[in-house]
């Protein structure tokens, strides 16, 4: 399938998978590549530049497609060393980058002289059109059904791609709750030129993560997650567990007395301990409702040819059967 994202990275199917904090190794990145999509290494889940280095090297090694490193600007207590990430980027030949957490206009000037491909992650119409503004070569529009942090609007991608397409010039990938050829079709249909998904990923063969994690969402329903952080204007949602169940009993008690610190505990640096270790209850981890949608964990192969497939039959088939001939 052509659209202007596989143009635009020089992929065979119009399908990324979105940066993901202690899941984006170069293992599921080169995955995801060598399938025909996108795949994306996470480079703040490297403890450095020198890391990430490394990491792009390793994913040299599996892959010859073409990949990316998401880049996630965060409020820190320590900032992050952006300028050694970047560095390691273009030193390591990567011709794509996501963004997401701020806009990346102080960094464009460098990326284009690089000849980096630039996709920033958005919530709003607002921000997707900040960042056409500044440069940036595509959007990954990102409804309330997203995995991470789905901003505060609450615009579901019912509405929320169809307006991207009513304001957007540069292309864009439709993100959150996407799963199968039907999340494709639609985001085709409202203006999207692919997909970019998260949760379904975790749940494939080659995420380098604990059994335990894609067995949780294959067994979640749709009903199984929860919002935390949202008096903090930091939403999440989360699969529902007992820190999460703490962590609300938490927010309700506190009101607008709850500062960070209150629920540290159940938030700060559980990544590894759930990713890793497979201990599910170790506190917030990202999962959304799309896992109402995973019933199994194939390759990253499998997942994309089974995409491509039903997206086509839809289009020949079921979508074609209603107009008249
Ligand atoms: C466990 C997890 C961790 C994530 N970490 C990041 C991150 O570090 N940076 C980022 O830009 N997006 C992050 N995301 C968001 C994904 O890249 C993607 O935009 C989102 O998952 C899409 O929604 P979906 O999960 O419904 O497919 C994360 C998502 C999940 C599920």
């Amino acid at each position: 399938m052509k659209t202007r994202i596989t143009e635009l990275f020089g992929i065979e199917h119009p399908i990324i998978q979105g940066g993901m904090h202690y899941v984006g190794f170069a293992e599921l990145a080169a995955a995801v590549s060598n399938a025909g999509g996108l795949g994306i290494v996470t480079g703040l889940t490297q403890p450095s530049a020198e890391d990430l280095a490394k990491e792009i090297a390793r994913c040299r090694e599996m892959t010859d497609k073409p990949f990316g490193v998401n880049i996630t600007f965060l409020p820190m207590l320590k900032a992050a060393d952006y300028p050694g990430y970047f560095q390691a980027i273009i030193d390591g030949g990567v011709k794509a980058v996501e963004t997401a957490g701020n806009n990346p206009q102080e960094w464009m000037p460098l990326l284009k002289e690089n000849g980096i491909k630039v996709i920033h992650k958005c919530t709003s119409v607002r921000h997707a059109l900040k960042a056409q503004k500044i440069g940036c070569d595509a959007v990954s529009v990102d409804g309330f059904e997203c995995g991470g942090h789905p901003g505060e609007d609450d615009i579901p991608n019912m509405i929320l791609l169809p307006r991207a397409a009513e304001e957007l010039e540069i292309p864009f990938v439709a993100s959150g709750g996407m799963a199968d050829g039907r999340s494709l079709v639609a985001s085709l249909a409202m203006g999207a030129d692919g997909i970019n998904m998260g949760t379904r990923f975790i749940a494939t063969q080659e995420a380098p993560v604990h059994d335990n994690v894609k067995k949780a969402i294959v067994e979640a329903s749709e009903l199984d997650t929860r919002l935390i952080m949202r008096p903090l204007r930091n939403t999440e949602r989360v699969l529902a567990n007992s820190a999460v169940d703490r962590l609300l009993e938490k927010e309700q008690r506190l009101g607008k007395e709850l500062q960070f610190s209150d629920i540290i505990e159940e938030v700060a640096g559980v990544y590894p301990r759930i990713m890793t270790e497979g201990d599910m209850d170790a506190g917030a981890w990202s999962c959304v409702m799309v896992a109402g949608l995973i019933h199994d964990i194939p390759t990253c192969k499998d997942l994309l040819d089974r995409i491509m497939a039903q997206a086509e039959q839809l289009i020949r088939e079921r979508l074609a059967s209603f107009v008249a001939s």
